[in-house]
């Protein structure tokens, strides 16, 4: 199996939980290794892989991998530019990755007749309304058949790779699944992100710094749920469908940050408010009833607090990972008055 991003947060989750539970597949890494890749995070199962450091739009390296898998190969592919924040700041490294990369894996896939499973995200849909109360039932969620309609350089480049794996599929046949899942959270996710990011400012004795108002509302589910539901998707999804994953996990921003500032045991409203971020999404909410119904996939986490207080607890013990990204990030957030 060739991992692409497998040096990234959900990628390398993905590589931990492979070797721990499926020791007969093998596993290639590609990875550029960019500001959000390292090594460090595949330590304990370097002996278990193969890394290859390198560029998924890099068409030679990539064709010879693909070419390498040989039968009942596949391609995972997680690789990406991820952070909307740095998409509104300098889209290019955006386009060049998730647009260039993606096409650079479509065409060796084709070429070798390797079955294809493309990463995606539930940014694709845009955004959703918050004026539906919170305790509706019936309120809206994003479904496979909600239009295409991305609202950050991030997520129009992410929307365009699922389109051309789309078009790969029909009109070349490549054996492809696509999934769009919701905001993860767990270890070893870049302390750019949100939860990670209110952790270690928590831990720094830093106040958490909350875009807007706070309202905004992301569909939290644990990493490793969301990666059992790819292998789910790769053992028995239907060839051209796409399934999204979530795990009913909806939570305003407000509500996270409390919930942190009450396991470090400090007082819940110690957070600051400050510029929002622009074009932020109001809402994302999944109906996963597809991957619940056909493939019988269900989340192991399903408590969101009691998932804040593990993953508190990982970046309070891992602080040696964490800490040489810390002060670059909150640099470049200053920079931005965030
Ligand atoms: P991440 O930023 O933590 O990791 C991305 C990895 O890709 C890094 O290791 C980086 O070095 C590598 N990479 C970047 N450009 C590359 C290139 N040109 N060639 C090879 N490697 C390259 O990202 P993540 O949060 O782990 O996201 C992984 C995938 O999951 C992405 O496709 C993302 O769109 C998708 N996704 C993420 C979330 C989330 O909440 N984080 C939710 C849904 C979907
Ligand atoms: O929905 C899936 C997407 O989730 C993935 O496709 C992206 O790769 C991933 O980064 C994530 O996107 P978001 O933009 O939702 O995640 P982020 O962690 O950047 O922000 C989560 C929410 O928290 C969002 O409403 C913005 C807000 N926020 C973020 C940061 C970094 C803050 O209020 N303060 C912050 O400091």
């Amino acid at each position: 199996m060739l991992v692409t991003g497998g040096a990234g947060f959900i990628g390398a989750n993905f590589v931990h939980a492979t070797v721990r539970e499926r020791p007969d597949v093998e596993v290639v890494v590609l990875d550029k290794l960019t500001y959000a890749g390292d090594r460090a995070t595949l330590h304990d199962v370097a002996s278990r892989i193969t890394f290859v450091e390198g560029d998924i739009a890099d068409t030679a390296l990539v064709r010879k991998l693909v070419g390498d898998l040989g039968p009942g190969g596949a391609v995972v592919h997680f690789a990406a530019e991820s952070h909307n924040d740095n998409s509104l700041h300098d889209p290019w490294p955006f386009v060049h990755t998730n647009l260039i990369g993606t096409y650079s894996l479509l065409e060796a896939v084709r070429a070798h007749g390797v079955r294809y499973h493309h990463v995606s995200t539930d940014e694709v849909y845009g955004d959703l309304p918050l004026s539906e109360p919170a305790d509706d039932p019936a309120r809206e969620k994003f479904t496979p058949d909600t239009p295409y309609n991305p609202s950050s350089p991030y997520s129009a480049t992410k929307a365009g790779s699922d389109l051309l794996v789309r078009a790969w599929a029909r009109s070349f046949g490549i054996e492809a699944t696509i999934s769009n899942c919701s905001n993860n959270y767990g270890p070893w996710q870049h302390v750019e992100k949100f939860i990670p990011r209110q952790i270690t400012n928590i831990l720094d004795g830093v106040r958490p710094k909350v875009y807007g108002a706070g309202t905004n509302v992301r569909d939290w589910i644990h990493v490793d749920d969301h990666n059992r539901a790819v292998w789910a998707v790769l053992g028995r999804g239907r060839t051209g469908e796409t399934y999204l994953i979530g795990a009913d996990g909806e939570a305003n921003n407000l509500r996270v940050v409390r919930a942190l500032l009450e396991i470090a045991g400090q007082d819940a409203d110690a957070y600051d408010l400050v510029a929002d971020r622009p074009g932020h999404d109001l809402r994302y909410a999944i109906d996963a009833s597809l991957l619940r119904d056909e493939l019988g996939w269900r989340p192991l986490h399903s408590d969101l607090e009691s998932g804040l207080k593990a993953t508190f607890d990982w970046y309070r013990d891992n602080e040696a990972w964490w800490r040489p990204r810390k002060a670059a990030t909150e640099a470049k957030y200053a920079q931005l008055g965030r």
